[in-house]
């Protein structure tokens, strides 16, 4: 499978070459989630990974509020992308969906996140949580696929997500939270862009 990295390091690469291992030899993406774990955490742990520029916000981005959706990697076949997610103080994300399974983590500063379930149209605020650097979690869609986060430090916070979609070029939804009214969501990636852009 074709790899695309836009940041093409010994560390990214490392990190994405085992995890693509991981995803062939479980046989589910629970268990393919769970192998990952270890390394993903690690990553997590790891100061000096990640250059200043994928932790910058973007004025004008393609989720409001100055947040910066940065593409690492992704698989050219789109079954996979690696990138990092930046939102400044006081800014949060639309209530959004992922259409993925993968892992999610912070690696800097602090997040609340609230987490929305499908009841019919609408929608239920189902868990609020608070994360803080090393705090990460596992999506596997439906269950925890719908929520919205924001930073509650005075820096800038950054998540890194692997998702196994190309989440920056899918068409998702974003979400009304209050009628529960989905509408047609892409947030790009500030980087690189979409085949079809
Ligand atoms: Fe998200």
């Amino acid at each position: 499978m074709g790899l695309e990295f836009v940041l093409d390091s010994e560390v990214v690469r490392g990190f994405v070459s085992e995890v693509q291992a991981q995803i062939a030899a479980a046989s589910s993406p629970d268990e393919a989630c769970k192998r990952i774990r270890p390394r993903f955490a690690q990553l997590l742990a790891d100061p000096d990974w990640l250059p200043a520029e994928y932790q910058a916000a973007v004025p004008e981005s393609g989720m409001g509020g100055g947040i910066g959706q940065w593409l690492l990697c992704r698989a050219e076949d789109g079954s996979l992308s690696l990138f990092s997610l930046v939102v400044p103080p006081g800014s949060e994300t639309p209530v959004h969906d992922h259409l993925a399974w993968g892992l999610v983590g912070l690696y800097r500063g602090t997040q609340d996140e609230e987490i929305f379930a499908r009841r019919d149209e609408a929608l239920d605020l189902a868990e609020r949580r608070s994360l803080v650097p090393g705090d990460f979690y596992v999506l596997l869609p439906p269950r925890d696929d719908i929520h919205r986060v924001r930073t509650t430090s005075a820096e800038t916070s950054v998540s890194i997500h692997l998702l196994t979609n190309d989440t920056g070029c899918v068409w998702r939804h974003a979400y009304d939270p209050d009628s529960g009214e989905a509408r047609p969501f892409r947030s790009g990636y500030v980087n690189v862009g979409c085949e079809d852009e």
